[in-house]
């Protein structure tokens, strides 16, 4: 992971170089309405609260469980017992970033829905709630905090998913194939290189011309920003978007040379 201040340093660049996310000058007609309908669709949707009140409760909440450590991602503590509010601090995407893909769902319709990374299930919520008719699945490997993801699910009435325990390497090849095709998927566990690509891979399986790959914390260390590139760059990517915090790639054959875009968010 990159020092504070480098990623601040970063973070500094991507907005004085980013595009200015209004939509000006933009002249692809997909990112554009991208742009207007869903980056900067400020109206307020019910499930919001829904899933803020989620969130709140969890951050009060000072209950230890145990904690068995996956990814790459565990930087803040190597311990194996936190309290569910520290996870919900320090796991969970923020509320800008799980309304945004709250917003990308309600717009495209994905039907099938994949998460890789459930945590306590908070941007599960927000991608379920978002499509009801949507069948998802998360991806969780501890244990523990799998058991919490489910009780909050069923808390929200949330019907529609699916929670597969178990490292991403014993569960994503058979979770991929119950699907005929997956239009919508969030990679947000173990951000390293090799393992970022290699969910890549497997998800390129079962895209179509209209399949959504979302994949966190692109800038979040060396390993992921090359991870990141060479997503970016494989020839079946014919569109990126990087918001800085999370970057998405498009399959659509509509765009005849592959075009890639910094937004400002
Ligand atoms: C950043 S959190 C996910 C946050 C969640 N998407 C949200 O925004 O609310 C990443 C989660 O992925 C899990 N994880 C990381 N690597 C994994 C692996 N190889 N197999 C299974 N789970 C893994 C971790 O246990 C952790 O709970």
């Amino acid at each position: 992971m990159y020092s504070k201040p480098k990623l601040a340093f970063k973070y500094i660049h991507y907005l004085l170089t980013a595009h200015n996310g209004k939509g000006h000058g933009m002249h692809s007609p997909f990112v554009f309405e991208l742009i207007q309908n869903i980056l900067n669709d400020k109206k307020h949707y019910e499930e919001y609260e829904k899933v803020e009140n989620l969130r709140k409760n969890l951050l009060a909440d000072n209950a230890i469980i145990q904690v068995e450590d996956f990814g790459a991602g565990s930087s803040v503590t190597k311990s194996n017992s936190r309290t569910i509010s520290s996870i919900a601090k320090n796991a969970a995407k923020s509320k800008k970033i799980g309304q945004l893909l709250f917003r990308m769902v309600k717009y495209y319709q994905p039907k099938h829905i994949v998460e890789l990374g459930t945590s306590l299930g908070i941007t599960s919520s927000y991608l379920a709630l978002a499509n009801p008719d949507a069948v998802m699945t998360t991806m969780e490997g501890a244990e523990e905090i799998a058991k919490r993801a489910k009780r909050h699910f069923e808390k929200l009435n949330i019907a529609h998913i699916e929670l597969v325990k178990g490292n991403f390497d014993d569960t994503l090849e058979s979770v991929i194939q119950q699907f005929p095709t997956i239009d919508f998927s969030f990679i947000d566990g173990n951000h390293r290189q090799k393992p970022t690509e290699r969910y890549f891979q497997s998800l390129l399986e079962k895209t179509n011309n209209n399949s959504v790959m979302i994949f966190d914390d692109i800038h979040w260390s060396s390993e992921m920003e090359a991870a990141w590139n060479n997503i970016k760059n494989h020839p079946s990517v014919r569109c990126s978007i990087d918001l800085f915090f999370i970057g998405m790639v498009f399959f659509r054959q509509e765009f005849k040379e592959k075009q890639h875009f910094v937004i400002r968010f």
